[in-house]
């Protein structure tokens, strides 16, 4: 048993739909979150941004301490995983799990991919899922008004159906049955997504597959928590009201604990 924390962060409060994934699987886990509000979004920055971004959240949930680190950032695990750090912490990120689940729940071998800008410029899902399955034939869109439609409530509009079926019509005409939202966000839009792409295809929630791989990691290292109740710490690097509000929805629950401001530039 370990009671360390799983630390876990993102660009922004994207990534609580993975956390919420976490606390469903494992309610026992005591988790720290670290949200970089301050330089959200990572989906349009250069490699090099990105890698010094990353280094310093990582360093950041390192001066606790946790038994690993989950990048619930599909922009961020693009660009920097592997990840070739000297780390004494497991560092997972959402593209492997995603490209497993998908790899092996395709029935006709065609996939979709969306993304940020960046994720879908780095490929890695495409890279990921062509190394496990070969023969598979891949299509990916990059849909940058995704974010900003949820981070506005917009997550079952008018306009946002607008925006999905033009996102959505070649991946449709391709004929995929399966179909990865690799971006924090899109889970939110599953509705709509799942409305246009119709039932059969099935939708890859990257951040939850990330949680069920964590879950099996630390079951089969024998390093689950056996605490009463998972205990939360919440970190961002910008004004943290907007966060707590809009954080609830990504969570479905409301966040009741104090959230932290820090200056990520000093890790
Ligand atoms: N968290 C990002 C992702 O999953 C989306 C928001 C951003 O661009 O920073 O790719």
């Amino acid at each position: 048993m370990d009671n360390r924390p799983i630390g876990v962060f993102d660009s922004g409060l994207g990534g609580l739909s993975c956390v919420k994934e976490i606390m469903r699987l494992m309610p026992n886990e005591n988790i720290i979150y670290f949200g970089d509000t301050g330089r959200v979004p990572y989906g349009s920055r250069s490699q090099e941004t990105l890698m010094k971004y990353v280094s310093q959240d990582i360093r950041f949930l390192k001066s606790f301490d946790i038994k690993m680190i989950i990048i619930a950032c599909g922009t961020a695990s693009s660009a920097v995983l592997p990840w070739h750090g000297k780390d004494d912490v497991k560092i997972m990120g959402v593209v492997e799990p995603a490209s497993k689940a998908a790899a092996s729940i395709t029935k006709n071998g065609k996939i979709g991919v969306l993304g940020t800008s960046a994720t879908i410029k780095y490929g890695r899902y495409v890279e990921k899922i062509k190394e496990l399955r070969p023969s598979t034939e891949i299509i990916q869109k990059a849909c940058p008004m995704f974010v900003p439609l949820v981070e506005n409530g917009y997550t079952n509009s008018e306009v946002t159906r607008i925006i999905a079926r033009e996102y959505l019509e070649d991946i449709k005409a391709f004929g995929v049955d399966t179909l990865i939202l690799g971006c924090t966000h899109y889970p939110l839009l599953k509705d709509v997504i799942c409305e246009v792409m119709g039932n059969d295809v099935t939708l890859i929630n990257s951040g939850a597959t990330a949680a069920e791989c964590a879950a099996d990691v630390l079951k089969s290292c024998d390093m689950l928590s056996d605490a009463k109740e998972g205990e939360y710490k919440y970190f961002v690097s910008d004004a943290s009201e907007d966060f707590t509000k809009l954080g609830g929805l990504f969570l479905e629950r409301p966040i009741v604990e104090d959230v932290k401001k820090i200056d990520i530039e000093k890790y």
